[in-house]
């Protein structure tokens, strides 16, 4: 969800409005894909390297990772069902704060009963580290290390193989995020930044999975 910083300095705004507006656009995106009965949106919230940015901002992104997480009814209301990948909270050197622990705990109680559209929020995550744990697993279990021994030890094993990673603001690389997951995946890129992201850039996304290119 790349741009909310810029989206606010645009228009002369804190950094922090632009995570606020980013917030707003996810909670419209869930609602868009739901409707088009999208499977699987994962979306990558929060990084094992978000942390040195400056506090106020690191605060904000918090609550509104809470504010996401406590829209229940809605998720609710779209037969939505919400996961969480990232450093398990018990692991040396994971930082997700107890509050959001909690949320994101209640979160997928209060929703695991919904049978439609699969939100993953990735928060305190890392692709390396994600494979980096799963290695040290494979190994441990001293069975041949397979591409299936792999899956099976990712953060949240029944994530799918990803049809299409949105890349939006521009940005023409991929970031530390599902770097297992994405192996054959399409790519959409957009120039708009997150908070302008909406209903018909996820059609086009969609579109590009059934596309020859
Ligand atoms: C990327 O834009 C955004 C983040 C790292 C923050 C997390 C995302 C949100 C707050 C929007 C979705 C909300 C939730 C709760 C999951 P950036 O700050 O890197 O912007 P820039 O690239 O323009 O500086």
């Amino acid at each position: 969800m790349d741009g909310n910083g810029r989206w606010a300095r645009r228009r002369g705004l804190p950094r922090t409005d632009g995570h606020t507006a980013g917030e707003e656009t996810l909670a419209t995106i869930v609602r868009a894909a739901a409707e088009r009965n999208v499977g699987w949106l994962t979306v990558f919230g929060f990084s094992t390297e978000n942390w040195v940015r400056p506090r106020t901002e690191v605060r904000h992104i918090l609550s509104l990772h809470k504010k996401l997480f406590g829209r229940i009814t809605e998720l609710n209301d779209k037969n939505a069902s919400i996961r969480w990948i990232g450093r398990p909270f018990d692991e040396p050197g994971a930082l997700t704060p107890v509050f959001i622990q909690k949320a994101i705990k209640k979160a997928i109680a209060d929703t695991a009963g919904n049978s439609g559209l699969v939100v993953t929020v990735a928060f305190d995550y890392g692709s390396r580290a994600e494979l980096v744990r799963a290695s040290q697993i494979a190994l441990r279990s001293a069975e041949a290390i397979t591409p299936d021994l792999l899956s099976a030890n990712m953060y949240d094993p029944s994530v799918p193989p990803v049809d299409v990673v949105v890349r939006t603001s521009g940005e023409a690389r991929i970031s530390n995020f599902l770097l297992w997951q994405i192996a054959g995946a399409k790519v959409y890129f957009t120039e708009r930044t997150w908070p302008d992201f909406n209903a018909s850039e996820l059609d086009a996304a969609i579109a590009l999975v059934n596309s020859n290119i």
